[in-house]
């Protein structure tokens, strides 16, 4: 029976008319919510974030100094800790992204005005505004956001810290030092005793360590083999200090399946699949072309200024996820059957041509408009449905940087649309995901060659006690959905809330002067019973909670 409907579903528009047509004349989409299926709990680090010295990233952007005339937090831009907070962020990656590799942490710590003043990683970077100033933080790192600042970033935000490790530059030797210098118990060792003197008597108990990063490029260029042998250099016998470390791997490029392939064998030659917590990931949105260029730089497109063609091309590269941690995990479970490893998907979002940064010295910074607020739905959709393979991500990166959720420039602060859909999704942290059925008229569009094609709906589930938390994205340009919602396996229910984040132009974005030009609607409904009908507006975010009885 239940095959038989799936299969029924599965047939697409066609038979959509006949099954909406005997509940609702208007309906032209159905979603069914098979409460009784449940996936996995979705790790609330799905929800994570990615803090790269970059640009404008730590200096302007989250560091401001403790003297600052901007409100600060001990130095941390106080509007975004207390923003960050609301949308409850589990944990935070830093510092890089390549400018990891190039870091020494011993640069970071000590008292701040004794600290070494070195060239960041990306001062060079061609994609620099004529007008930026050289000589700034931005290109000449004075390191007063080391280890300590980072950390009590993370911490009043709310976040445990996510490490990146330098495996290109610096030796396992200097990683097991960083270890110790924020795990260790003061009065034990001399750079525990370093640590209380910065300030942090109690261990900081940081877990998650990324043991470099991009290792097939920037992080080193090493092959999957090199890599592996590196890999289990610095992570043989790293003392823990009771905190059970989560070593993180240098996963692929996009979905290289033969880097995971041979980086996997390799471990598993040694018998040490079993050495690493979490495989990363990164997937950028960057191709609007069209199909007309794979050059990296020639292919991207405008933040602000898109087409329908653009604005489906950048979607469907960033659907391009579902299937990604699919075939990653297919690959992984080659070697690791029992799937004891998770898929970190720490970087991702679009990456749109320089021309929109905030500021000058906002380094990848570009504007944020409802098309990334979609993308950003679809993907976090995706993540809740894969809530068995993903145990981690991170959204690249927090301000002032590509799909970043704020903008923040001396005492200038507001929120990109990318983050209202964090806090609309903030319901799924932790709950049961539960499968989803989708029907709807799929999304065509013309390409250079050819017709692209998305989904018409993108859409989670998630059971929380007794609330459920559905979000749906529609990501059609043009067309409003009228999406019949059904809950199989409830058997009624209470009040409804919905919130909805849409504009009437896609186009529409936040920005210092407009801060609120993008921004959700709530609105409550009376109990719904366990069949209702939503209107879904073009190019839209929708979260749907209901309260089960
Ligand atoms: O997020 C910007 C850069 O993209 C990161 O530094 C790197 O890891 C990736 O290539």
């Amino acid at each position: 029976m239940m095959t038989n409907r799936r299969e029924f579903l599965r047939a697409g528009a066609a038979g959509l008319a006949c099954a909406t047509a005997l509940h609702s004349s208007e309906s032209d989409s159905l979603i069914e919510v098979l409460i009784d299926e449940p996936i996995a709990p979705i790790a609330p680090e799905i929800y994570g974030h990615f803090v790269e010295n970059l640009g404008g990233v730590v200096y302007d952007g989250i560091w401001v100094g403790e003297d600052s005339r901007i409100p600060n937090i001990g130095g941390l831009r106080r509007a975004l800790v207390e923003a960050l907070r609301r949308i409850n962020p589990p944990v935070i990656r830093w510092p890089g992204g390549c400018f990891a590799d190039s870091y020494d942490w011993r640069d970071g710590i000590g008292p701040r005005n004794k600290r070494p003043k070195r060239t960041n990683f990306w001062a060079d970077a061609s994609e620099w505004p004529k007008n930026a100033s050289r000589t700034g933080p931005q290109h000449f790192d004075p390191n007063q956001f080391g280890t300590i600042e980072f950390t009590r970033f993370s911490k009043a935000a709310g976040a445990q810290p996510y490490f990146a490790a330098n495996m290109r530059g610096l030796t396992a030797e200097d990683f097991d030092r960083w270890v110790e210098y924020c795990n260790s118990p003061a009065g034990t060792t001399t750079l525990a005793d370093q640590r209380a003197a910065d300030g942090e008597r109690e261990p900081l108990n940081v877990r998650c360590w990324g043991v470099g990063n991009e290792a097939w490029g920037c992080g080193g260029s090493f092959t999957p083999e090199d890599y592996a042998t590196e890999f289990l250099r610095f992570t043989s016998w790293v003392p823990g200090y009771n905190v059970p470390l989560a070593f993180v791997g240098s996963g692929p490029n996009g979905n290289d399946l033969d880097w995971t392939r041979r980086f996997f064998a390799k471990l598993a030659q040694k018998g040490e699949v079993g050495r690493m917590w979490g495989w990363s990931m990164h997937h950028y949105a960057w191709n609007a072309s069209g199909g007309r260029t794979t050059d990296w730089n020639a292919g991207k497109g405008d933040a602000l200024k898109y087409d329908a063609q653009q604005y489906y091309e950048i979607l469907r590269e960033a659907n391009q996820m579902d299937s990604f941690i699919t075939s990653q995990w297919g690959v992984m479970g080659e070697q690791d059957r029992r799937h004891h490893v998770k898929l970190v998907v720490d970087e991702w979002g679009a990456w749109y041509a320089p021309g929109t940064e905030p500021f000058a010295e906002a380094l990848l910074g570009q504007q944020s408009t409802m098309r990334d607020a979609v993308l950003a739905g679809m993907t976090l959709d995706t993540f809740n449905r894969h809530a068995d393979k993903v145990g981690m991500a991170a959204v690249a990166q927090l301000v002032n940087n590509l799909q970043c959720l704020f903008f923040a420039h001396e005492d200038r602060f507001c929120v990109t649309p990318t983050y209202h859909v964090f806090a609309m999704y903030r319901g799924h942290q932790g709950g049961q995901s539960v499968r989803t059925l989708v029907s709807a008229p799929t999304i065509s569009y013309a390409r250079a060659q050819g017709t692209g094609t998305l989904p018409g709906l993108s859409c989670s589930a998630s059971l929380r006690g007794k609330v459920l938390t559905i979000t749906v994205t529609n990501p059609t340009l043009d067309r409003a959905r009228e999406a019949d919602i059904e809950l199989r396996g409830a058997a009624s229910t209470g009040a409804l809330k919905s919130v909805t984040l849409a504009a009437a132009d896609v186009h529409a974005h936040n920005s210092f002067e407009n801060p609120r030009v993008v921004e959700p609607h709530e609105e409550q409904a009376p109990a719904g019973g366990t069949r209702f009908t939503r209107h879904l507006p073009p190019a839209s975010v929708t979260k749907l909670e209901v309260l089960l009885s």
